[in-house]
């Protein structure tokens, strides 16, 4: 129980992983503000948690929005008491393309949800954190922030977007008691990689094919390392990026066929 009496707010917490790290911060005591654009999966999991008898409530939050997130951060304070941990898990389907074929639209909404979604969440999140005597934020990146994919400018640039911004989060809130550090997961088996390769087979031979661990990694494995993250064991770790990708950005082999 190494998040017992915290309060977190998990954004794209109807996720696959931000609903693993939410369910993961629940059973480690935290009580959990669980927020997506779609309502229905937030409650899904917010449900979930009270059904193994923690606390969660749910909200809607565009994470591009700031009056959505503004109001998130205060929902959570008025249900919970405080706010003093924050993760943020969100992210759109981002397009496929080189820069010629990439649709502005498309690329300006990437980086609204993937990367300002990030800095809106902290904005209307860190008075609460402060307020609440210091906490954490956990950032979820990607390994593809640690290099280039063909045709994945979009989403591998607001990756790594989101390292540097939580490097400069982590030193303008470390006097305020607020640690802030990044996971970049690897290729995790997720519904996001069975959109691209079809089947869960394929998804884990291909995407596992040439790692170092010589598999694909799971929610839990990403939840553990965030739940550690956001606990007082990881109490001198801060401005850092956390690579749970089971050794993909160790190696330089067939790195290629882990596109997500
Ligand atoms: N699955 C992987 O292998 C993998 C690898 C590296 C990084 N990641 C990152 O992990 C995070 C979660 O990925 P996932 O695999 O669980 O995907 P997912 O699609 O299951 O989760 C993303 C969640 O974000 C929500 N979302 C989308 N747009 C939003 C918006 N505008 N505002 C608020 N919520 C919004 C979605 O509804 C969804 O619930 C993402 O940041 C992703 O980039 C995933």
């Amino acid at each position: 129980m190494v998040l017992q009496d915290r309060v977190a707010l998990v954004s794209g917490g109807g996720g696959e992983i931000g609903g693993g790290i939410a369910l993961r911060f629940a059973a480690e005591g935290a009580a959990v503000m669980v927020c997506d654009v779609s309502l229905e999966k937030a409650q899904a999991i917010a449900q979930a948690i009270r059904d193994m008898g923690g606390k969660a409530a749910a909200h809607r939050v565009d994470a591009s929005n700031p009056l959505d997130c503004e109001q998130a951060a205060a929902a959570a304070v008025s249900a919970f008491g405080k706010l003093d941990t924050l993760v943020n898990a969100a992210a759109t389907v981002t397009p496929d393309g080189n820069v010629e074929k990439l649709d502005i639209d498309a690329w300006r909404r990437a980086l609204d949800v993937n990367f300002t979604g990030v800095f809106l969440m902290c904005k209307y999140a860190m008075p609460h954190l402060r307020a609440a005597g210091g906490g954490a934020v956990v950032n979820i990146a990607s390994s593809f922030a640690h290099f280039g994919l063909p045709g994945r400018s979009a989403y591998c640039s607001t990756k790594a977007a989101v390292i540097h911004f939580t490097q400069v989060l982590a030193i303008d809130y470390g006097p305020d008691n607020i640690r802030a550090n990044t996971i970049s997961p690897g290729p995790i088996d997720t519904e996001r990689s069975l959109r691209r390769y079809g089947t869960r087979e394929k998804a884990n031979s291909v995407r596992g094919r040439g790692q170092v661990l010589g598999r694909t990694g799971t929610v839990e494995e990403v939840a553990t390392a965030a739940a550690f993250l956001a606990s007082h064991q990881a109490s001198f770790i801060t401005g850092t990026d956390l690579r749970v990708d089971g050794g993909q950005t160790a190696f330089k082999g067939d790195s290629l066929a882990t596109s997500l």
